[in-house]
């Protein structure tokens, strides 16, 4: 099957690798495409009973304090928001760890969905440029659900990709615009100064370890 054009235009096709999962059911390999996101929204897995798993995702207040587990998204007129830790970083030039909201395909989950990948970590080896021989591995905090003819990972980048939504304007009491552009985020390392400073870091992780793969010139 051919994914839509902007994603054949993401260069980021990744080999995905299952190396930790809830059981030995949740274990896949196989190939992936990777986008962006920080909505600022409470994570998908961060509500009880999404999957097997000892604890939801952490979500946050605005205050960057833990949030009830049963407090509604930020995104819809609650006060759980995503935690500002929930960034990726480097460890050296080949390996980052990160958060992703995750989609797997049916094939491969046997039409399981959320409790198929909620918390379970995967390590993603970029198998094009300019990340070959990079590593990266996440844990499925999120569900990626708006493409589903490929598995996919959305790395959550402070940045890196906005939504309508004006969820990280009421979390941080900014303008959503510091975030960028809806679909592309903010265009720059200097613009990660913009942000909050606690998410500072894992924007300009796009522009350094990450190279701005996702968007190529
Ligand atoms: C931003 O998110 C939207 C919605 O998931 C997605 O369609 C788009 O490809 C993303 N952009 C990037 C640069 O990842
Ligand atoms: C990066 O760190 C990992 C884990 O410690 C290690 O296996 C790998 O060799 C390191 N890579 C470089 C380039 O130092």
């Amino acid at each position: 099957m051919t994914p839509p054009q902007y994603l054949r235009n993401i260069v980021l096709s990744s080999q995905l690798v299952a190396v930790l999962a809830q059981g030995a059911d949740f274990s896949y390999s196989g190939e992936a495409v990777t986008t962006r996101f920080w909505d600022c929204c409470k994570p998908s897995c961060g509500w009880i009973g999404k999957a097997d798993f000892s604890s939801p995702v952490l979500s946050c207040t605005a205050d960057d304090a833990p949030a009830d587990f049963a407090a509604g998204t930020g995104c819809n007129g609650g006060g759980a928001y995503q935690c500002s830790d929930q960034q990726p970083w480097a460890i050296n030039d080949t390996l980052s760890y990160g958060f992703a909201g995750v989609y797997i395909t049916s094939d491969l989950t046997h039409g399981a969905i959320e409790d198929a990948w909620c918390c379970a970590c995967y390590q993603l080896d970029f198998t094009s440029e300019p990340l070959i021989g990079k590593s990266m591995i996440v844990q499925a905090s999120n569900t990626a659900y708006d493409v589903n003819t490929a598995s996919r990972f959305s790395l959550a980048v402070p940045g890196g990709n906005t939504t309508s939504t004006n969820a990280c304007a009421k979390q941080y009491g900014v303008s959503q615009s510091v975030f960028g552009e809806n679909n592309a985020g903010v265009s720059s390392s200097d613009d990660c100064d913009n942000l909050p400073e606690n998410l500072q870091p894992g924007c300009r992780w796009r522009f350094d370890w990450f190279q701005d793969a996702s968007y190529p010139r």
